[in-house]
Order: structure tokens, then C-alpha cells, then sequence
């Protein structure tokens, strides 16, 4: 396998396939157990809605403004264990949204969502040009808060009762990663 992909310590993230990501993909977004804080899932997705996801994910123009690539492990060969991406790509303001799954629910907790994380905020930072990322988490998906975290990535508020999922409202915890913090990042306007 090469090594085509953008790379983190523990990742790859490569374009989506649908040989090799269709049916994970499918899988799990009606997986209860990954679903569980997520703002998709329950409402069941179905065959013909993932092959739209897929389709449209895989119409990039120049400027997309939305960005999904499949997390896949350095072993050789890789094995796919998520999904992550850009959403609401605003060029002008120069933001976005990040959101990640790792569908392998056996593989949390060994690093892999926070490089994920890691990387494509560092992809959207130096290929998009970004300046700003913000994600919106419940408040009680601790792994995920983690992962965020480790991605470099500060809380900046709350917002009470911002979600319904399962029963129940949950506050929405929101983080941001700005470039101009980051100091891997080359100002704009250095020499
Ligand atoms: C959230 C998610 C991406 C984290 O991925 P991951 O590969 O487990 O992340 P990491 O291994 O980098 O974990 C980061 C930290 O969170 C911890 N963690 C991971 N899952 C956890 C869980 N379910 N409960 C408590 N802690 C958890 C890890 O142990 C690690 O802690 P440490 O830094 O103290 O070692 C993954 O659990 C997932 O895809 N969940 C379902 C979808 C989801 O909730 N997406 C996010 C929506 S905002």
C-alpha cells in the first residue's frame, strides 16, 4: 500500500471509497453503540441515503464545503476504522465544523480519534487554509470531549439543552482550534 493519504501518528486519512469504506460506513452509522452521542443515527439511514452521502461526498470541486475522508491505520495493509470531516466550510470567514467517528467501538481509547482529529485539523489549516475549527459535543460524551482535547482544541462555552437524543436534552459543549494559536503554524503574514 503507498503512502497516499494525509498522514498523523497513528492515521491516514484518505479519500472515501466505496469498495473499501461503503460498508463500514453503512454499518456503522446504524450502530447504536457508536451512534450514541452523535448527531445522526437512530432515524435509520438507508442503503440508497449512504450511497448519496458517498456520491456527493465524492463531487469536490476546488472549494468544497464539505470534506469527508475515511480514517484508516498506518498497518499495511490499513484497516478503516472511521470517518472524519469538515463540515460548513465557510472560505470567506475561513471556518468550519470537524466531526469523527471511529466505527471499530473495540479500537476506542488507542488514540486514533485524537490523531484523526489531530490531522485534519492540521489538513484544514494547511491545505483548505482555514483559521478557525469549532466542535459541538454533548456535554456527556466524555471520550470524545477527550479526544477533542488532545487534538489541541479549548472549550469556549456551553449551550444548556442545546440537543435531543434519546430521551433526553444535553448541553452542547463547544471547542475551537485556531490557527493563529497554533505555533506549528506559519503566520500568514510572516517573511
Ligand atoms: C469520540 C471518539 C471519536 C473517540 O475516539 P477514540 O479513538 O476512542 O479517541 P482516543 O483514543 O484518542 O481517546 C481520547 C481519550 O478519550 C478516552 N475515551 C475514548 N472513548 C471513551 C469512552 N467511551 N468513555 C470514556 N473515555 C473514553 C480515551 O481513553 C482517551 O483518554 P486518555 O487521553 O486519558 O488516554 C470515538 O469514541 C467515537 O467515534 N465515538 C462515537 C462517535 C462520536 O461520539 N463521535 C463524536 C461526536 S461529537
Amino acid at each position: 500500500m503507498s503512502n497516499f493519504g494525509w498522514c498523523g501518528e497513528k492515521v491516514r486519512l484518505v479519500p472515501l471509497d466505496k469498495e473499501r469504506h461503503f460498508a463500514n460506513a453503512h454499518r456503522w452509522v446504524n450502530d447504536p453503540d457508536v451512534t450514541w452521542r452523535t448527531l445522526i443515527g437512530d432515524i435509520p439511514i438507508t442503503r440508497l441515503a449512504e450511497e448519496q452521502f458517498f456520491d456527493h461526498a465524492s463531487e469536490l470541486g476546488p472549494h468544497p464545503t464539505e470534506l469527508h475522508l475515511a480514517i484508516e491505520t498506518l498497518d499495511d495493509p490499513p484497516e478503516h476504522v472511521g470517518m472524519v470531516g469538515i463540515h460548513k466550510i465557510d472560505y470567506r470567514h475561513r471556518h468550519g465544523e470537524v466531526g469523527i467517528m471511529i466505527g471499530r467501538t473495540a479500537l476506542w481509547g488507542r488514540g486514533f480519534g485524537s490523531d484523526a482529529l489531530a490531522t485534519i485539523t492540521r489538513y484544514a489549516f494547511e491545505v483548505l487554509g482555514l483559521e478557525v475549527l469549532v466542535a459541538g459535543v454533548m456535554a456527556d460524551n466524555v471520550g470524545s470531549r477527550k479526544a477533542i482535547e488532545k487534538a489541541g482544541y479549548e472549550r469556549v462555552g456551553c449551550i444548556p439543552q442545546f440537543y435531543w437524543k434519546r430521551g433526553a436534552r444535553h448541553d452542547s459543549i463547544l471547542y475551537a482550534r485556531l490557527r493563529s494559536n497554533d505555533p506549528e503554524q506559519p503566520s500568514e503574514h510572516s517573511a
